[in-house]
């Protein structure tokens, strides 16, 4: 019989803030790995509105203030601007988290995982759903909230609606 190897696994996302959506998958995944690494990347179909360092700070902001000791203890935050099979294959890790939200995510997340496989056929992509209350939570929502000086604080984790407060005023 096999026995079951720990599994690194790697949740990739541009994170152009953190929302909500990205801590819920973050937390209902994380019994499932040994290790989690958040991995802040860029995206060729997006202009970043963020610098990389600012969300990569922000995501571990987030992270080391969550309540959970299994979170702060399983999950890393890292950026990369690079291919992330790239990165899978750096790390070890065997799998890659991603949320689904509506039907029109599925066809960029297939195209995804599927070019993501012929990359490193060793890497699982493992699909969750994004809890029903968050379906229509996004960044880039989350970002308009703010520009138009709307409440966002139940959309994002509190370290991010404050660091988007202070960058509107400034
Ligand atoms: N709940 C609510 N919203 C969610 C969510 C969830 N669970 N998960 C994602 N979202 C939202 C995000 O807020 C984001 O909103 P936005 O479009 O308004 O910005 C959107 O869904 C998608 O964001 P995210 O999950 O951060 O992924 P992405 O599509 O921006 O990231 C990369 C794509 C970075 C993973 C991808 O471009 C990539 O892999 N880049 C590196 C190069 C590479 O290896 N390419 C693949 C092979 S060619």
């Amino acid at each position: 019989m096999k026995t079951i190897q720990p599994v690194k696994a790697i949740y990739p996302g541009s994170f152009d803030p953190m929302t909500n959506g990205h801590l819920d998958i973050l937390e209902r995944s994380i019994p499932f790995f040994s290790e989690v690494i958040l991995l802040v990347a860029s995206s060729s179909r997006k202009q970043a509105f963020l610098s990389l360092d600012e969300r990569v700070s922000l995501a571990r902001e987030v992270v080391r203030g969550h309540a959970s000791s299994l979170l702060r203890d399983r999950v890393k935050v890292e950026g990369w601007s690079g291919l992330i099979m790239d990165y899978a294959k750096q790390q070890g890790a065997s799998a890659v988290i991603r949320g689904l939200r509506a039907a029109s995510d599925f066809e960029y997340e297939l195209m995804m995982a599927s070019m993501n496989k012929e990359l490193n056929p060793q890497v699982e992509t493992w699909f969750m759903m994004t809890a029903q209350h968050l379906f229509f939570v996004s960044s880039s929502m989350a970002k308009e909230l703010v520009y138009y000086q709307g409440d966002v604080s139940r959309y994002v984790p509190p370290q991010v609606a404050d660091f988007l407060k202070k960058r509107k005023k400034a």
